[in-house]
């Protein structure tokens, strides 16, 4: 067991766990943020994807031992962080993928959201072809990804048409 300092969603947390967790047992079963999802466990679905200093990452994958001094941004994170940069409303990821109905079950939809977010945090403009390939690694078994995609590319359309009016 130990004490870790984890900074996440923009908060400094310190919590105790065991050596072998990964961050995503800590980020579930310490801090309650159980929005980032358990799927496979192994790094094949995406479900546990979070943001560690802007960049998606496997939160099942990487040992919150090895978290400590990195910024943590999980699905619970979005909303407050866009209103803490002076947004309005959701994140306009999560308001794209709501207005697209681009979920069925829910699973998939933290880490597919944060996979997005990092995109458009990376490349103001970018392609079907990139979004794609941003999402590559985030499995949805229910929707067959045309929302999904869809919904990605109005949240860039928004943008860009919020940038040129
Ligand atoms: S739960 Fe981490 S990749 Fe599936
Ligand atoms: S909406 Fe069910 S796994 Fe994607």
């Amino acid at each position: 067991m130990r004490v870790l300092e984890l900074k996440i969603n923009g908060d400094r947390v310190e919590v105790a766990a065991p050596d072998h967790w990964t961050l995503l047992e800590v980020l579930r079963y310490r801090l309650g943020l159980t929005g980032s999802k358990q799927g496979c466990d192994k790094g094949d679905c995406g479900a546990c994807t979070v943001l560690v200093d802007g960049k998606p990452e496997l939160s099942c994958l990487k040992l919150a031992a090895l978290s400590e001094g990195a910024e943590i941004t999980t699905i619970e994170g979005l909303l407050p962080l866009h209103l803490q940069a002076g947004g309005t409303g959701p994140d306009p990821v999560q308001d794209a993928f709501d207005r697209c109905g681009a979920l069925q079950c829910g699973f998939c939809q933290p880490g597919m959201m944060l996979s997005a977010r990092a995109l458009l945090n990376e490349c103001h403009s970018p392609s079907q072809a990139e979004i794609k390939k941003a999402l590559s690694g985030n499995l949805c078994r229910c929707t067959g990804y045309t929302q999904i995609i869809e919904a990605v590319e109005l949240a860039i359309a928004e943008r860009v048409g919020a940038k040129n009016s």
